[in-house]
């Protein structure tokens, strides 16, 4: 079984000028989930920085992003273990742009290993990109932010919930990042800053889906909505996060993921159970 309506694009949902005046600052912004939600901000006005490692992948990445949505786009080469990299692409944003309203804390590692098999420098890798990076693109943001009241949003994930396997460095650094979201929401709600996190759930032709899915993964056993999530889904939700409408939601965690998130509670095959109980009898114990 499966239903897939197709994602509305943006401007039948928003206004083309929602975001006209402001500007984003999106670490992670080369590629992937990150790349969509700039792309999308961008046909909505947003002028924006991208923050990557890679300098030559970054620029190709901010000239297709101006020539796809006629917005404009900085490329800031800088690693978010760097703070004085991110200080200067700050710098640089605001001498090309002259305010910071939006910030992504988008960038990320990954890749498979179980506790016995991850080394000290493994674990301190990506709890250095996900978390401490994380912790150094908000302290080199927030003076522009606080002066613009604008708005965080951090990319995190929802494996953190239960005890994925082959996933403990990723989950406890998104766990950290989940915690400063919702910490810098309270220190900084009063001075009119808002803060929210995104959990996406399996995207489709992203890295991290690349390197995690298992092969042969079928999303309509393990999704709800049946489908893999699409960059637009995470998109469009970031669009509202950031929007007028979201003004009284801040501190929240906000999972995008087709119903995932729930699925743990499955003891039954899944949707067979549902779609047809006769067929899972066998299964279950008769009373006694
Ligand atoms: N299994 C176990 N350990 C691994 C590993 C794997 N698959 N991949 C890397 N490591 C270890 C390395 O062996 C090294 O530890 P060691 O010195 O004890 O051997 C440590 O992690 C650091 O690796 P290094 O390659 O030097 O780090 P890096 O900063 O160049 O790269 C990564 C960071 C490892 C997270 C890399 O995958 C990356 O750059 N990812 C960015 C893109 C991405 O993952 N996106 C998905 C987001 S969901």
């Amino acid at each position: 079984m499966s239903h897939r309506p197709a994602i509305p694009d943006s401007t039948q949902v928003f206004k083309a000028d929602l975001f006209a005046g402001k500007v984003l600052f999106c670490t992670g912004g080369r590629s992937g989930i990150c790349y969509k939600i700039t792309e999308t901000m961008m046909r909505h006005g947003v002028k924006a920085t991208i923050i990557g490692r890679d300098a030559k992948g970054l620029s190709e990445s901010a000239e297709q992003l101006e020539k796809a949505t006629g917005s404009q786009c900085l490329a800031a080469p800088a690693d978010v273990r760097d703070p004085a990299a991110l200080k200067k692409a700050v710098e640089d944003t605001l001498a090309k742009f002259g305010r910071i309203d939006f910030v992504i804390c988008g960038a990320a590692g990954n890749f498979l290993a179980p506790i016995s098999g991850l080394s000290e420098r493994a674990f301190k890798t990506v709890i250095d990109i996900d978390l401490l990076g994380t912790y150094n693109t908000l302290k080199a943001t927030l003076p522009a932010i606080r002066e613009s009241k604008g708005s965080y949003l951090h990319i995190s994930a929802n494996l953190h919930t239960r005890g994925t396997p082959y996933q403990a460095h990723v989950s406890a650094a998104k766990a950290g990042v989940d915690a400063l979201s919702a910490v810098i929401a309270v220190e900084e709600g009063p001075r009119g800053v808002r803060s929210n996190v995104i959990g996406p759930g399996p995207i489709a032709g992203t890295v991290g889906m690349d390197k995690l899915a298992p092969k042969g993964f079928k999303p309509e056993t393990q999704i709800p909505l049946t489908r893999m999530g699409d960059g637009a889904d995470i998109a469009n939700a970031a669009m509202f996060l950031f929007s007028p409408s979201a003004s009284w939601i801040t501190g929240t965690v906000f999972p995008v993921d087709g119903g995932e998130l729930h699925m743990r509670s499955m003891v039954l095959p899944y949707p067979q159970s549902l779609i047809d109980p006769e067929s899972v009898k066998h299964m279950i114990k008769p009373k006694l």
